[in-house]
């Protein structure tokens, strides 16, 4: 198992030898090694199972930082960093060669951002390079939200989880591409569109490109609980189900293995909750999990997508 703790000396000395630390940010845990060494990132791969055409995010502590890693910014792109930053929204900008070919895989673009943690944050200005973090779980499984959820599933492959509590967020970040004339939105996350596009006027919104090699971690079945989940209307699922785990939005069913994401009704609770909600129906006893969607505004948006990749079994 690994160690835990809030050792930020221990951290930068790890990475600083091209090992890996898990690292809290206010989205999911990610799995951090520094992205200008190609073995200390070949690690990421190796130890995520992750498929080396899926490109990493790299993680900086400030805009500041951001030209030392990509050649230009569109203006866009430059008032949702003033507006979200730090925070969960990944900007696709061109790459400096100072980023290995290893992390974008292969991309002329690589994926930045500035995580809102205070630890991380800490641990990133003490560093002289930026952090490579996938989400610290095996390629396909739900991201972990708690340094447990990280001990549980690559505990004895890492030596350090630098423990930053419960995420706030709890999904992963926005990531932002302005590769045509409308910017495009890859993945929704924790900032909702509807911020976004108060921002910067409308965008165009992308997140199913299964087949798209642009952005391959959005392979459709991803997010992934082992048990088979189905979403629909809980009432009816339950006439034809038996052993059954339920999450639902707000209400609450007379049943054992239930949990609500959020009683009042808030999505942004909801999202904090809800790959937590996962996991803990997955080692549960039950045969199945089912669900439903949540209302399709602000990062119900994201919540949504969530639910439809777990509920996708290949
Ligand atoms: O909230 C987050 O973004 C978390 C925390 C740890 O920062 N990280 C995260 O990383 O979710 P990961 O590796 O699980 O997801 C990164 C996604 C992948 O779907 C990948 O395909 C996409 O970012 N991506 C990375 N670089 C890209 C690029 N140059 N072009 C298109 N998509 C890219
Ligand atoms: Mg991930």
């Amino acid at each position: 198992m690994a160690e835990f703790g809030y050792d930020i000396d221990y951290a930068k000395k790890l990475l600083e030898n091209d090992s890996l630390v898990a690292i809290p940010t206010e989205t999911v845990y990610g799995l951090a090694a520094n992205a200008t060494s190609s073995i200390a990132v070949t690690k990421i791969f190796k130890t995520k199972e992750r498929p080396s055409f899926d490109p990493l995010i790299i993680h900086t502590y400030s805009l500041d930082r951001l030209n030392d890693y990509v050649t230009s910014i569109p203006y866009k792109a430059t008032l949702l960093t003033k507006r979200f930053w730090p925070g969960a929204l990944t900007l696709l900008l061109p790459k400096k060669s100072n980023i290995p070919d290893i992390v974008t895989s292969g991309l002329d673009t690589v994926a930045v951002r500035v995580p809102n943690h205070p630890l991380t944050l800490a641990l990133l200005k003490s560093l002289s390079f930026p952090l490579a973090a996938p989400s610290a779980n095996p390629f396909g499984y739900i991201s972990p939200t708690l340094a447990q959820h990280v001990n549980n599933q690559l505990g004895d492959k890492i030596e350090y989880i630098l423990d930053g509590g419960a995420c706030e967020v709890g999904i992963e970040s926005t990531i932002i591409g302005f590769e045509n004339a409308l910017p495009t939105v890859h993945r929704l996350g924790g900032v909702s569109v509807e911020d976004i596009e108060s921002i910067i006027g409308e965008v165009d919104v992308k997140p199913h490109s299964s087949s798209n090699p642009v952005a391959p971690g959005m392979l459709q079945n991803h997010y992934a609980p082992k048990k088979k989940l189905i979403i629909g209307n809980i009432d009816k699922l339950l006439q034809h189900h038996d052993n059954v785990g339920i999450i639902s939005f707000q209400k609450q069913y007379n049943i054992q293995h239930q949990i609500q994401l959020s009683k009042k009704g808030d999505l942004d609770e909801a999202a904090q909750t809800l790959f937590g909600a996962m996991r803990q129906l997955d080692n549960e006893d039950i045969s199945l999990i089912i669900s439903e969607y949540v209302p399709n505004i602000g990062l119900g948006r994201a919540i949504n997508d969530r639910l439809k990749r777990a509920a996708i079994k290949q």
